[in-house]
């Protein structure tokens, strides 16, 4: 399996969008020798807009703009434009909530509850500029939220219902949010996770918030606050159904997404509204080949970016039914996942290597028991895929006959942006393929020179695309300096590759202090702050370690202040520490006490080394300028927490 090329089978290339490599490279070839036109024309074509745009694009870098001048809106889009054609009764969501109730909802119904909801929002006197929270579990109500605000022009952050209290107001206290809009809580492995408290708890200090708006999920015991709290029902029930879409600009910020970075700050990444919607709309065609007929399914949190761009955005305004499931992958057993595919024939299914990877390790006998002959495409995305997983997803779940589409992206290029075209590209195992039209990728050393086939480097992107972000909320030095100060007019990725001879690329991680946990984002800094504000610890430094199941887990190596500890007890409550301080997916796998941590003579914590040791329990290579090798050797010999 290793080293197969597995090219896409006729019939599926017969009735694909794009069906042979001559069309995807005279695609290709024009988005980056005729940029304007290519784009202004696909723009065009994917899109309603209230007014056409005067330029394409405005490339000054870093700045960039699309569509300048042009007027849309992105709830119009994904919903309202449907409505006069035969999708209004095309179904928009199938839902399954983890206990097992469901809801189908069509597009006109859709339309619905965005419009009664915006209004809801229109009460609270928000408007257009206005910033939203969004910290919800995964029901309809949260498209619809994401949807209302959209639809009036109203600034959205979905923060992940796994952050914690902390992590919340950090993020609210940011972007000086108005409105929070939340769930009394929602259902995960058969219990109920509540949200409402830790939104009370964030809420003690941060002023800008004048209105909580509450669903009601679990319907269990939940304090309200007289005067800033409001349930959604109970304001939802006096307004109306009509709501028009407020005509935005382009460039109008559509949301922020807040995403781990190199220091214990985590960035608010903005996204603005046409370009975005754009890339994100002519992806599903691209990429998963949507058909009208499809069931898609995209099983992402929408507090990822990965759940905005491919579970709300890119499939609705692109007219899908999309599956949308509540709860965990595992739970009552571990055929939920298959179970549903086969309950709601689903076609395209998109994941995560982490999912692939735990179910390898349950066994063939879940995916077994259910009919999954209604897969056609199959999506990976988060991580690089391990040949293993691969194989057994291609096997077991793909029946040896859906393609298997590896797409790699960031928040930041809110699209994804290398990626096999399925009914074109032939695929190799563990690679993205080829860069999709309008990406120039590169590759470069650390003088920025352009490296040759083979050679390993920082991958940079040098065009600007619509979907880029456009800068960071609060601080557009730290987007300058972080993106693209190290290649001049590129942007610098954070992750290395390389590009074999026939151009595919091939992610080997990132090279910067971020971890990758699940498929999700973790900055090594992020964890050692929140270690450090513990009153035992004196000093703290994070790596990632390679981890079978989840790609990497949080390793830490502590020095603690002068007293007395139980370091069995005390490594349990750093850990729930952690959890507490940013939520319990980064809680930490391994806690390491020691006497001092490695640096250099300037101080500088020798990370490279932690690495090595949680890798392989050694250390090789250079450490003449190790301030005192005696740490290290102390290290090397300690035995796992775990
Ligand atoms: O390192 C790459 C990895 O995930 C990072 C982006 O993380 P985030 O912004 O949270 O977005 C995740 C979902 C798009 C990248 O810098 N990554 C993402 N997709 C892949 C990947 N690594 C290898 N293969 C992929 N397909």
């Amino acid at each position: 399996m290793p080293n197969e090329i597995y090219p896409p089978s006729a019939e599926f290339a017969a009735r694909a969008h794009i069906g042979s490599m001559d069309q995807y490279r005279s695609l290709y070839q024009r988005s980056l020798n005729q940029p304007a036109e290519f784009w202004g024309e696909m723009a065009e074509r994917e899109l309603a807009w209230f007014e056409k745009w005067t330029t394409v694009f405005d490339w000054q870098p870093p700045q960039v703009r699309w569509f300048m001048g042009g007027k849309l809106n992105a709830s119009y889009n994904c919903i309202d434009r449907h409505l006069e054609t035969w999708r209004r009764n095309k179904v928009a969501l199938i839902w399954e909530g983890e206990p097992g109730d469901s809801r189908m909802i069509s597009y006109q119904e859709l339309h619905r509850l965005v419009c009664r909801f915006a209004n809801v929002l229109k009460s609270r006197g928000l408007k257009a500029g206005d910033r939203a929270i969004i910290y919800m579990p995964m029901v309809p109500e949260l498209p619809v939220a994401l949807l209302a605000c959209a639809r009036l022009g109203i600034i959205h952050s979905v923060v992940f219902g796994g952050f914690s209290a902390e992590a919340l107001k950090t993020r609210i206290q940011d972007l000086e949010a108005q409105v929070v809009i939340t769930a009394d809580g929602g259902y995960r492995r058969g219990r109920e996770i509540k949200l409402k408290p830790a939104v009370d708890e964030a809420l003690t200090e941060c002023e800008s918030v004048q209105n909580v708006i509450v669903l009601k999920r679990t319907g269990s015991e939940t304090s309200m606050r007289e005067g800033r709290d409001h349930w959604w029902d109970h304001l939802g029930r006096e307004e109306g159904e009509v709501c028009p879409a407020e005509p935005m600009d382009s460039e109008a910020p559509l949301f922020v997404l807040y995403t781990s970075g190199t220091t214990g700050k985590p960035k608010g990444i903005v996204h603005s509204t046409g370009g975005y919607l754009l890339e994100t709309t002519l992806t599903m065609k691209w990429v998963f080949d949507l058909r009208d007929e499809d069931i898609y399914w995209c099983t992402a949190d929408v507090g990822w970016v990965t759940g905005h761009s491919y579970l709300v955005y890119g499939p609705l305004s692109a007219g899908a039914t999309c599956l949308m499931y509540e709860g965990a992958p595992d739970f009552p057993q571990p055929d939920r996942f298959w179970r549903l595919i086969d309950k709601y024939r689903v076609n395209i299914f998109y994941t995560s290597p982490t999912a692939i990877r735990s179910f390898l390790k349950q066994g063939d006998q879940w995916p077994a028991g259910h009919d999954l002959s209604s897969l056609r495409l199959l999506g990976s995305v988060g991580e690089p895929i391990n040949p293993a997983a691969w194989d057994w997803y291609y096997r077991v779940i793909g029946g040896e006959r859906c393609p298997i589409v590896d797409t790699w992206w960031q928040t930041e290029t809110g699209a994804i942006m290398i990626a096999p075209m399925p009914g074109a590209t032939s695929l190799k195992p563990g690679s993205g393929t080829l860069p999709l039209p309008g990406v120039e990728a590169d590759l470069v050393d650390l003088q920025g020179k352009p490296l040759g086939a083979n050679q390993e480097g920082y991958l940079v992107l040098r065009h600007p695309w619509p979907s880029m972000f456009r800068t960071l909320w609060n601080d557009p030095q730290r987007y300058e300096d972080n993106y693209f100060k190290k290649v001049p007019g590129a942007y610098m990725t954070g992750d290395a590759a390389r590009r074999d001879e026939d151009g595919y690329y091939w992610i080997l991680g990132r090279v910067d202090d971020v971890m990758n946990v699940s498929g999700h984002r973790l900055s090594t800094m992020e964890v050692e702050s929140a270690l450090v504000r513990h009153p035992a610890v004196a000093e703290a430094a994070v790596v990632g370690k390679p981890h079978e199941i989840t790609g990497q887990s949080v390793a830490c190596f502590v020095t603690l202040k002068k007293g007395d500890y139980d370091e069995q007890q005390l490594g349990g409550e750093l850990k729930q520490w952690v959890a507490k301080e940013i939520g319990a997916f980064a809680r930490p796998e391994q806690i390491r006490f020691t006497e001092a941590l490695p640096k250099t003579r300037s101080g500088k914590i020798m990370r490279r080394l932690l690495r090595e040791i949680v890798t392989s329990n050694s250390v090789s290579g250079d450490v003449t300028t190790l301030e005192d090798l005696s740490v290290l050797a102390r290290l090397s010999s300690h035995q796992d927490e775990d």
